[in-house]
Parts: C-alpha cells; sequence; structure tokens
C-alpha cells in the first residue's frame, strides 16, 4: 500500500516530464504468483524538461530483479529502487535503453489495479495509475511510447495470448509446454492504455470493413460456454464503427480490434488500445439473464470504450486534471450515438434522471469539485459523475452554442490539430473558438465552477404591447473551495405556447430567435419576446439544454397544459415530473399529501395520448424517486418521511387510474417473440409501470398479477419487475418468489447480483439482517466488486430509508464494510464510501448518526488513501 497520507497534487504544478519514451519492448512471463516482466525502455533526455535532471521512474509495490543499462548489468549506487520508485541519479547518457527485471504476483492482486487474476485467467487493468505496478515506468499520460508486447506462458494454462495492437508473431517455446505471442501497436500511447490478457478463453469472431477499405477482425473474448451472450455486443460493437464514420468522420486504425470480458473489475470497462477488457456484465446478455436496461447499458459501454479510441487513445490527456477531456467528451458521444439508435427523447430524460440522481447530489454535497479539478489525493476517486456526465452536459452546451455545423468544425479541428498528442482542455475549448470565431471564454467557466447553478426565472405579460419580459437570474451556490462564484455562459432553449398549445413566434425586439435558444450570461437578465398575441406559457430549458436547477413562477395550472401540450417532448415529462415533486415535498414536510387531482389529470392525459411513444410514457409517469425529493428537499431530510409520501402518492394514482392501467397492461402484452429494440423495450416499460401501480396497495388482485407475470415471464425484465414487485409488499409470496428465482439462476452470477440487489432495497427494518446474511452465502464474495456493488453498495444508494435508520445501524454497517474491504480493495472501498455524500441533507439524528460513522473511518489507522481522501473531504 501507499503512504497513507498522500500529497495534494496540484493542476498549477505541472512539469513537463523530463524523459521520454521512444519506444518500450515488454516481455512478460505469466506465473500465477511470480511473473516475470522484463522492460527495455529508449529513453530519451526531453529538450522540454529541467536542465539535467535524473530518471525518476514510478513503481508501486515492485521487486526489483535486475536492472541493465544498453545492455551491461548496473548495480549498486548508480541507481536507487524502492517498491514505489527507481531513481537513476546520474544517467549515463542524454539517450540510452535501461533494461529493467521485475517480479510480479498476480495472484495475490486484489487490487485490481496492474495484472491480476480473475476466474483464473490473467488481465490487466492500468488506468490511472496501475501500469506502475507491474514495472518502473513513467507512468504519466503526457509520456506517450511505442509498445511492442512479448507474453509467454504454459499454453495449457493460458492458450489465449493477447496484448494491444497487432499480433506479429506466435509460437511454441522450444521444448516446454509454454508458448508465446509477440503483439505490436504502432500508435504511441500512454502507459494507462496498455493491456494484456492471457487464459482459457473462448472466441466470437466478426469483422469490420471501415469506409476507407481496411478489413478490421472482430473478437469477443468470453468465458467457455458464454459465446451465446456476446452477440448483441458484437452487433453494438459494429453499429459503434459505423457511426463514429458517419458522425464524427471516424474511422478504426488496427487490423484487430478485440475485447475481452471478465468476471472481477472495479468498473465498467476500459479502452485500452486495441484491447479493450470489460467487465462482464456489460458484454454477456440473454432475452433470459439480461433486462432491457442491461442490453442498452451493454450498447452505451460498448460504443463508449470503442468511441475512446478517438477520443482517449489517438487524442489523449496530458495530465489527470484533464481526465473529462477524453470522459466527458466520449460520455456526449456514446450518449449522442443511442439517442440515434434509440429514441432521442427517451434517451434524453434517461441521461437527465441520470445526471440528476448521481451528479446534482455529488455537486450539491461536500464531494463537489469541477468538472476539470484543480487539486486531488488521490485520482481514482475522481472517476465521477462530475467528470463523465457533468463533462458530457458541457460538451452538449457546446454544441448548443455554437450549432451542428460550427460543433462539427470544431471536433475536426481538434482531431487535425491534437492527434498522436496528449492534451488539455484549453486546447479543446480553443479549438471550438478558432473553428468558429466565438470567443468561449466565459463558456470555459463550466470547466472550473463546480456547484450547480440556480436559475430563477419570472415572466411578465403585457396585453397591449404583445410581448412578454422573463426576468432570469443565475446563481452558482458555495461549494467546497469555492465560495463565490462568476455568472455562467448558459444556453437556455425556450418556447413561448401558446393558449392553443401551439408554440408562438419567438422573437427578441422583433428579431427571430435562432434554433429557440437565449445566452444567459449575466447574473440577472431580462429577455423581452415580442409580437405574441396571447399569454404564453414558457416552456423553459428545453431538452435540459443546461444543467441547472430552474426555479420558475409556474403554476401547477401551467405544468399540467405542458405535460399535456408542450412541443418539447423533454418538458412534457419535466412538467409532469415538477407537479409530482411538489407534491412529494409538500408531503414529506408536513406529513399529509396535498391535493392530488392535477397530477392524476396530466397522468391520465400523458396514457391515453395516442402520439406518445410506450417508453416516452414509462418515463413520464414513473414518479420522482426518493432520492431526487431528498435532493429538492435540501436540508432536514428525514428519509423515512419521503417514503412515507412517496408510497401515499402512488397509491392515490395507482387507485385513481386503475382501469387506465389495467387497460394498458393488457394492451402492452407481447406481440411477438422477445426483442431487446428499444419500441419492444419501451412497451415492457409500459407494461411494468401499469403492473406496479396495479399492485401499489398489496391488494390481493394485483399481488397474483405480479406472481402470474413472474412464473410466465420469457425474459428477465418481466420476471424481474414482477419479482421487484412481490419484493416490495410484506407478503408470504415474497419468500416463495425469491426462492423460485434462486434457484433457476443460481449459476448466473450476475442474474444473482440482481437477486441480491432487490433484497438490499426492501424498506423494511429486517434488511439489514438479511443483507447481514445473505454476505455470508456463498454466492457472495468481498472480492468480487459486481458482487459488493449489487448487494452493500445498492443497499447505500438506492435504499434511503434503511441505510440511513434513525438507530445508525444502517451507517456503521456500511463503513463497517468499508475498513473490511479497504484492505483488500481500496477502490470499491472508497465509492462504497461515497454514498455517504449526501448525509449533510439529513435530519439532525441522523446526520449526526453519519458524522460519527464517518470519523470512525477518518480515525483507522492504516488507512488507504483512496478510503482517507472521500472520508477526509466529505467530513470536510
Ligand atoms: N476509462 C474507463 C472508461 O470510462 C473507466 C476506467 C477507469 C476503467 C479506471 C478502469 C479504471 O471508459
Ligand atoms: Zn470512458
Amino acid at each position: 500500500m501507499r503512504d497513507a497520507e498522500p500529497k495534494a497534487i496540484h493542476l498549477s504544478d505541472y512539469r513537463a516530464p523530463d524523459w521520454l519514451v521512444d519506444k518500450v519492448d515488454l516481455d512478460f512471463s505469466l506465473h500465477p504468483s511470480q511473473t516475470r516482466v522484463t522492460s527495455k525502455l529508449s529513453l530519451r533526455r526531453n529538450p522540454a524538461g529541467a536542465p539535467g535532471a535524473p530518471v525518476v521512474l514510478n513503481g508501486d509495490g515492485l521487486t526489483l530483479v535486475r536492472l541493465a543499462i544498453d545492455g551491461k548489468p548496473v548495480a549498486g549506487p548508480s541507481f536507487e529502487a524502492t517498491p514505489d520508485r527507481l531513481t537513476l541519479a546520474h544517467p549515463p547518457a542524454d539517450a540510452f535503453v535501461l533494461e529493467v527485471e521485475t517480479l510480479v504476483d498476480p495472484t495475490a492482486n486484489t487490487q485490481l489495479m496492474g495484472l491480476y487474476r480473475t476466474s483464473s485467467n490473467y488481465c490487466t487493468q492500468c488506468e490511472p495509475e496501475g501500469f506502475r505496478r507491474i514495472t518502473y515506468y513513467p507512468d504519466r499520460p503526457d509520456v506517450l511510447s511505442v509498445f511492442t508486447t512479448r507474453v509467454e506462458a504454459d499454453e495449457a494454462e493460458a492458450p489465449v495470448l493477447l496484448g494491444n495492437g497487432n499480433l506479429v508473431e506466435s509460437g511454441k517455446v522450444d521444448d516446454t509446454s509454454r508458448h508465446y505471442a509477440v503483439w505490436h501497436d504502432p500508435w504511441p500511447k500512454p502507459s494507462y492504455l496498455f493491456a494484456l490478457v492471457g487464459g482459457r478463453l473462448a472466441k466470437i469472431s466478426d469483422s469490420f470493413l471501415t469506409r476507407s477499405g481496411r478489413e478490421v477482425e472482430l473478437g469477443i473474448y468470453v468465458e467457455h460456454g458464454k459465446e451465446a451472450r456476446a452477440g448483441y455486443a458484437m452487433d453494438a460493437l459494429k453499429r459503434s464503427m459505423r457511426w463514429d464514420e458517419e458522425a464524427f468522420g471516424r474511422e478504426y486504425d488496427l487490423d484487430v480490434f478485440n475485447i475481452v470480458a471478465v468476471s472481477d473489475f472495479n468498473m465498467g470497462a476500459m479502452e485500452n488500445k486495441g484491447l479493450n477488457v470489460f467487465n462482464d456484465k456489460y458484454v454477456l446478455a440473454t432475452p433470459e439473464t439480461a433486462t432491457d436496461a442491461d442490453y442498452s447499458g451493454i450498447e452505451g459501454v460498448i460504443a463508449h470504450e470503442y468511441f475512446h479510441n478517438w477520443t482517449g487513445n489517438r487524442i489523449t490527456c496530458r495530465d489527470w486534471f484533464q481526465l473529462c477531456l477524453k470522459e466527458g467528451l466520449t460520455v456526449f458521444r456514446d450518449q449522442e450515438f443511442s439517442s440515434d439508435e434509440r429514441s432521442r427523447p427517451v434517451k434524453r430524460i434517461a441521461d437527465v434522471r441520470a445526471l440528476k440522481a448521481a451528479q446534482f447530489t455529488e455537486d450539491q454535497g461536500p464531494l463537489a469539485h469541477p468538472v476539470r479539478p484543480e487539486t486531488y489525493r488521490e485520482i481514482n476517486n475522481f472517476y465521477t459523475a462530475t467528470v463523465y456526465e457533468k463533462g458530457a452536459e458541457v460538451v452538449r452546451m457546446l454544441k448548443t452554442l455554437l450549432g451542428e455545423a460550427g460543433f462539427r468544425a470544431g471536433m475536426d479541428l481538434y482531431f487535425e490539430r491534437h492527434d498522436g498528442e496528449a492534451a488539455t482542455i484549453e486546447d479543446f475549448v480553443a479549438s471550438f473558438a478558432d473553428a468558429t470565431g466565438r470567443d468561449l471564454s466565459q463558456f470555459a467557466l463550466w470547466y472550473a465552477q463546480s456547484g450547480t447553478p440556480v436559475l430563477t426565472v419570472s415572466g411578465a405579460w403585457d396585453a397591449e404591447a404583445g410581448t412578454y419580459r422573463l426576468d432570469v437570474a443565475q446563481e452558482v451556490p458555495p461549494t467546497p473551495g469555492q465560495p463565490t462564484k462568476k455568472p455562467m455562459l448558459i444556453p437556455l432553449a425556450l418556447g413561448l405556447v401558446g393558449p392553443d398549445g401551439r408554440d408562438q413566434p419567438l422573437a427578441l425586439g422583433n428579431v427571430p430567435v435562432e434554433n429557440g435558444v437565449v445566452e444567459v450570461s449575466e447574473a440577472r437578465q431580462s429577455f423581452l419576446f415580442t409580437g405574441l398575441d396571447a399569454r404564453p406559457v414558457p416552456s423553459l430549458n428545453r431538452g435540459f439544454s443546461a444543467p441547472v436547477n430552474l426555479v420558475s413562477d409556474l403554476t401547477e395550472a401551467d405544468r399540467v397544459f405542458l405535460a399535456a401540450h408542450d412541443a418539447d417532448p423533454f418538458n412534457r415529462f419535466d412538467a409532469i415530473q415538477r407537479i409530482a415533486l411538489e407534491m412529494l415535498k409538500t408531503g414529506a414536510r408536513t406529513g399529509s399529501l396535498p391535493a392530488t387531482e392535477a397530477l392524476v389529470t396530466a397522468a391520465r392525459a400523458i396514457l391515453a395520448d395516442t402520439t406518445l411513444d410506450a417508453a416516452f410514457k414509462a418515463q413520464a409517469l414513473a414518479l420522482p424517486g426518493e432520492g431526487e425529493v431528498a435532493r429538492e428537499l435540501a436540508k432536514d431530510v428525514d428519509p423515512d418521511a419521503v417514503f412515507a409520501a412517496r408510497k401515499a402518492l402512488r397509491i392515490a394514482v395507482g387507485t385513481a387510474l386503475e382501469g387506465a392501467f389495467a387497460t394498458t397492461y393488457a394492451a402492452m402484452a407481447a406481440t411477438g417473440p422477445f426483442s431487446p429494440d428499444a419500441s419492444s423495450a419501451g412497451r415492457r416499460a409500459l407494461r411494468n409501470l401499469s403492473l406496479d401501480f396495479l399492485a401499489v396497495t398489496g391488494a390481493a388482485e394485483g399481488i397474483a398479477r405480479a406472481k402470474a407475470q413472474f412464473g410466465a415471464a420469457d425474459n428477465m425484465t418481466d420476471r424481474i419487475t414482477a419479482l421487484a414487485v412481490l419484493t416490495q409488499h410484506e407478503v408470504p409470496e415474497r419468500e416463495a418468489a425469491l426462492q423460485a428465482f434462486y434457484d433457476r439462476f443460481e449459476r448466473d452470477a450476475l442474474v444473482i447480483d440482481k437477486w441480491f440487489t432487490l433484497q438490499a432495497q426492501i424498506a423494511a427494518p429486517s434488511t439489514l439482517e438479511r443483507i447481514k446474511d445473505l454476505m455470508l452465502h456463498p454466492a457472495f464474495s468481498l472480492g468480487n466488486p459486481n458482487r459488493v456493488r449489487s448487494l452493500v453498495g445498492a443497499f447505500a444508494a438506492t435504499n434511503p430509508t434503511q441505510f440511513n435508520r434513525a438507530d445508525g445501524a444502517g451507517h456503521d454497517f456500511v463503513t463497517d464494510v468499508v475498513l473490511t474491504l479497504d484492505s483488500k480493495n481500496p477502490q470499491v472501498a472508497a465509492r462504497l464510501l461515497a454514498s455517504f455524500k449526501t448525509f449533510r441533507q439529513l435530519e439532525p439524528v441522523r446526520r449526526a448518526s453519519a458524522e460519527r460513522a464517518l470519523r470512525k473511518v477518518a480515525e483507522t489507522p492504516g488507512l488507504s488513501p483512496d478510503v482517507a481522501d472521500i472520508a477526509t473531504r466529505a467530513l470536510g
């Protein structure tokens, strides 16, 4: 483990590397506990570095075996090697070859960073700082090198040997049971994009012909017997490759593209050059085992990693402060891809829901940080919703401001200027400024200022003049390290909806507003819309054009009107959600719900609207989650009161619309064999939403319907939602159904994860004991990140009443797990601890309990830097 008190690293301290690596030849002799790694670095002094600087290579827990310079062994005082560093104080020349041999133990690697074993296969994870756990190296993203990798292993143990780039040679090692393969990657890359895989794996193959005629061999490697489950991923890969050519003019650049699915992985997937490694959750799918959400997750993650080939690999990041340069942009690209493949408005709604749930809560709490942070202690803790999801929103706003053509021109210039380089956010923004001639300096504040801006908007109608004045005030709340903020440039898409439900012309001082977007750039600003013949209802922030909290003077009646008529589908969704949210807030604060007719009316209209697709209806009618209500309440939150209000509102809607839901349930029944496409998935979503509302009171009929669906389902979406309905109710059917589900899928770890999650989400005091029991279940393992996330992670993140039990037992349980896990896998432990990020919004008793639990963590000796950093900042 590294130092317990890591130093803060500051963006302003960035210095160019002192030494460059022109090429690196790696040789791995794989062995379960003693893998020998030989690396030959062609080092060259960087003219831009500090004159006379020593060679300092990063390491992390390494054992040095041998060192040679230009082929001659060296010893003694000419170098210094610690587990964490290799220093040559007096380099022999300004260019030389350094040969380093290290021994690593992949079996003992439970952090899943560096070279480790999963299901007895070998694999690597190097982003962000895992390569230094394999060999000494300048392990920073601005050192780009050409990698050649020879991998050797026992042929029986690892018949498959994979590396980055193209396969150049393979064969048997004479007179032994071992064999080898040599991979060469012609594209210079930083060490974090290095990967190798060795093991017993099955392959599914396909090919792709690029626009310019390159034939690319595609391979997806999975455990034997799971080949049939990789078909959807392969299809998504080919669609992604085509889309990037069409939407961004980007072609693939090697002869091979391989994906390997592994069962033990800290994150979703990794974009290593030509050899993506995936959490198998984002590869494997069959109708029986994967939900519609799983299918769309696979499509999105496959696309995301593939798109990194240009945004991340061909153009990489200068330093880790620039993480959003590749992540925000690549999330934007994968979201656009899925929007084109599916329903754009429905995708937007799902993305905004996820943004608010994860990023807005982050921005509102002690872990808030800018999209491009300026300081960190542990970079692993900055793979966050802010860097990824808000980072994507910033790119989307850029597109909104510059228009389709301007945005494309900026992207083209960015690729042209920086291909082969390690770039910065300044480089990225300058490409758009230079391509379009626009000054983007105020816009760039989106990268630097943390916190979610609040836009307060009110309207004034002047019947005589036919004008409508919109008064807009913006304020960015204080966040850690940033007490005061400057006004931001906010693209506000809007429409003025007339009494007939249609958009009135949008003109400022008689000049039509282009694309329906006005730019808010000052702390207070007024917009005078002219040429109107009736009082409009403003539809604001259409399509969620800016990631802001909007406070408007719209009435409940205005919202019912917008929910029924707004031409912008996102705002129809938003209007009904806002109606529900206001009711839930009042309900949670006062203990009783206000009148619910407005919501019922809006919901009835949406359900009956034949122009809307099923997926949209399902999104619009799904009430805001408990987390969303808590975030909106912002302080003194009692999760039990939120839960009670939400339950009461669900009962009110379910009862009032029982007939409509029953009709919908029947009408949305499957009409043919299962297909994961978006429109079939939308029908299932609406049918399952109806099932849930019909069972909401726990009355026998609704439970029986869920039970019947559970037994008869021919796909996982229908089966798991029926089971979810049953588990939410204290009924005898619950345990029987859980047992039946387990018996059916016990051999399928990814499905058992869903079984863990459903039980972790039960809003009842017995849940904590249930989870403790499940941690002893043979299917559970603290060593596997997916298991930990599905049981303990789901509890902390999605069961607010039980995690925040008033007696503090939920908090103590989670911090105990964090402390146990920390010595095995600090990254997963730190992520789990980050679920405390909203604790300050709780009412005093629960807030004190969370704070006590966090203090106990913070005071524990020997913490990993990962967990120490989260504990300190959360308390900060
Ligand atoms: N770079 C990966 C992605 O977003 C995420 C990741 C980070 C994976 C760190 C592993 C380790 O595509
Ligand atoms: Zn990514």
